[in-house]
């Protein structure tokens, strides 16, 4: 059984309601495709859906009817015994500890979860950043790079029609507006950076006001169909911490469309963008927008959101000049507004 539907999804973006493991395309592309030493990916099993014991796996599945039929404490019950049965299952214990969620039972969820993360090193399934959501823990300044990555590996073939076609994403195109608007002159870039650029949305915006661009992502299966659009002059799967590696000072424009969302302290990329561009280049970025937040917050979606006030503090301090904050509807979820901040800011001649 494939697990298609996560049951009472606290979210319509599949980031929050993924089914974790990768897909054969993706474990495809990672043999093809070396590794940044970024990264240090464990094996995948064969099918990290199944447990391996038939037996465990009879009990699996009847867990998820009854999960498909709302019944989670029976779900629960069923995914303890196929546990038992197959104790090392890490994906079965995943699945367990979201039954319990759905049922109410908070803390042993998180009793799971933290059982999960603390056997992981990489923590591949996002354990401990379900732990933070769960508010059993404080929320990790930024997710385990094998999760994000994985998640969007399974996310790549759907992503363009679910989120600009389901939820009207419409974050490239503020984002190219926003640009425009702080430029004096018609946009031209002679060397532009696309952080996080997914299967080449933003690529698709910058490609004609570009003499090169390049873009980097964590994920293989985003990387993918960003190369099949033949609009990057570099792809280069790594994390953003570590883009532009090299070039420092090289580039006039940086962009980061819907990425600072799957970080929370942005000091550290604040500091290493300033470093890759060149004095007077431009970083334009969106971030989900949290007034209140102290610094950042760990949404239930498992998104972060920022303070807009406080980004303009580290801004400075990491030597920008903010230039321009708007605030715009990103996307929908669930029926409601995603509401963020696109802002662009420009680097200072001297680092601080
Ligand atoms: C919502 S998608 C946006 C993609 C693209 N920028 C767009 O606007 O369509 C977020 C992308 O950021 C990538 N990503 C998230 N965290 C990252 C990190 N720390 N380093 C590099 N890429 C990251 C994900 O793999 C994913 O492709």
């Amino acid at each position: 059984m494939r697990w298609l539907e996560e049951p009472g999804a606290v979210s319509d973006d599949p980031w929050a309601r993924h089914r974790p493991g990768e897909t054969a395309c993706a474990r495809r592309s990672r043999a093809a495709i070396s590794l940044s030493p970024f990264r240090n990916r464990s094996p995948v099993p064969l099918d990290p859906h199944r447990s391996g014991d038939p037996l465990a796996d009879r009990r699996a599945d009847y867990a998820e009817a009854y999960a498909k039929a709302r019944d989670f404490a029976a779900a629960a019950d069923l995914m303890r015994q196929a546990l038992a049965l197959a104790p090392g299952w890490t994906l079965g214990r995943m699945r367990l500890a979201s039954f319990l969620e759905e049922a109410g039972a908070r803390e042993e969820a998180g009793t799971v979860y933290a059982q999960v993360a603390a056997g992981n090193a990489d923590d591949p399934y996002g354990a401990g950043l379900k732990l933070a959501a769960l508010g059993l823990a404080q929320a990790p300044a930024a997710p385990p790079p094998a999760f994000v990555a994985g998640l969007f590996d399974q996310y790549a073939n759907g992503f363009e029609t679910q989120l600009v076609e389901r939820l009207g994403y419409r974050v490239p195109d503020l984002l190219f507006a926003t640009l425009a608007e702080v430029a004096d002159e018609p946009l031209h870039f002679v060397r532009a950076l696309d952080l996080g650029c997914g299967t080449g949305l933003m690529g698709e915006r910058l490609r004609p006001v570009c003499d090169r661009l390049e873009g980097i992502d964590l994920s293989v299966g985003m990387l993918e169909k960003a190369r099949s659009k033949r609009l990057y002059d570099t792809l280069t799967e790594c994390d953003v911490l570590a883009a532009g590696k090299g070039h420092e000072g090289s580039y006039d424009c940086v962009a980061a469309a819907d990425v600072l969302t799957y970080l929370g302290d942005l000091a550290p990329v604040f500091a290493h963008v300033a470093t890759l561009l060149a004095p007077g280049g431009l970083f334009a970025f969106s971030v989900e927008a949290d007034d209140e937040a102290a610094g950042f917050t760990l949404r239930p979606s498992l998104r972060y959101a920022h303070a807009p006030a406080e980004l303009a503090r580290l801004l400075m301090l990491a030597g920008f000049e903010p230039l321009l904050e708007q605030r715009a509807e990103l996307r929908r979820d669930r029926g409601e507004p995603v509401l963020g901040a696109i802002i662009v800011a420009r680097r200072l001649s001297h680092l601080a």
